[in-house]
């Protein structure tokens, strides 16, 4: 399995009043193959607009967005999402919200049989046949994990994944999304608000400034996982991020005309 994201010179604009706003400048960075990013910044500097350009959900005004040397132009399922909200179809049982990418590419009936596998992943055995409503926030989006894990995409897109829960049930399922890249090795790419997350979770963390966006910093993180939240380390890195951060989310320059 590959999954390298190669990003050159992404430029993102969007309409605002009379002219427009620029979302992302000239962002150039390569994401290899089996890596844990977590991305990080301000609120509104464009994290979520990058995953989206990433998932071929919205086109860049100019530059080039690669994957495994391909450019992309619209989504594909070696690239999964999960969003902060589930996203489930609220109509369907768990087990056909898990099963519609499968049926979605049309290999339902030769692959139907992973299915049993991508519930224990996420733990949800037992509740194939509940509704979307019977499950609790984090059980929610355990599933939608499985349903973005079912088509076994090269890149995984996590924009805020955790962000709708309680601190207990976050900690366990960074440790569970842990588990299962490291039997996936899908190249991850993990938006969040959490320096402590990040620093838990990611091989590097890409800091971004206030709109536009640059890529602030890039802070790769030595340690292997399992990791120790308490590690002293952390400690160092996370004081580190959260100056680049001050001082990143001060510099937002005014909406250009
Ligand atoms: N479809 C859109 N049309 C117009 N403006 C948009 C659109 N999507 C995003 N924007 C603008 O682009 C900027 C970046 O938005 P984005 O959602 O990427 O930020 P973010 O870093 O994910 O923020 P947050 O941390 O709050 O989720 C914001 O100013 C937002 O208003
Ligand atoms: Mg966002």
């Amino acid at each position: 399995m590959n999954g390298t994201i190669e990003l050159k010179k992404v430029r993102k604009t969007f309409p605002r009043d009379e002219g427009r706003i620029v979302v992302l400048d000239d962002v150039n960075i390569t994401f290899g193959s089996a890596e844990f990013i977590s991305l990080i910044g301000p609120s509104g500097c464009g994290k979520s607009t990058l995953l989206r350009l990433i998932a071929g959900l919205t086109r860049q005004d100019s530059g080039t967005i690669r994957i495994d040397g391909v450019e992309i132009s619209k989504p594909g399922y070696e690239r999964g999402l999960v969003f902060q909200d589930p996203t489930l179809f609220p109509w369907m049982t768990i087990y056909e919200n898990i099963a519609y990418g499968l049926r979605a590419r049309g290999v339902y009936q030769t692959e139907k049989h992973l299915i049993p596998g991508f519930f224990r992943l996420v733990g949800l055995e037992g509740f194939e046949k509940s509704y979307p409503h019977h499950l609790s926030g984090g059980m929610a989006q355990r599933a939608a994990l499985a349903r973005a894990l079912v088509n076994r995409p090269k890149v995984l897109l996590l924009d805020e994944p955790l962000g709708a829960l309680d601190a207990f049930t976050r900690m366990t399922m960074q440790d569970e999304i842990l588990a299962i890249w490291q039997k996936q090795r899908m190249t991850t790419v993990m938006v969040t608000h959490d320096v402590d997350e990040a620093v838990y979770m990611a091989n590097r963390i890409i800091v971004m400034s206030a709109r536009p966006a640059k890529i602030e910093q890039v802070i790769t993180v030595k340690k292997e996982h399992p990791r120790r939240r308490d590690d002293l380390d952390f400690l160092e890195l996370r004081a580190g991020i959260l100056r680049t951060l001050h001082f990143a989310g001060k510099r937002e320059e005014p909406d250009k005309k």
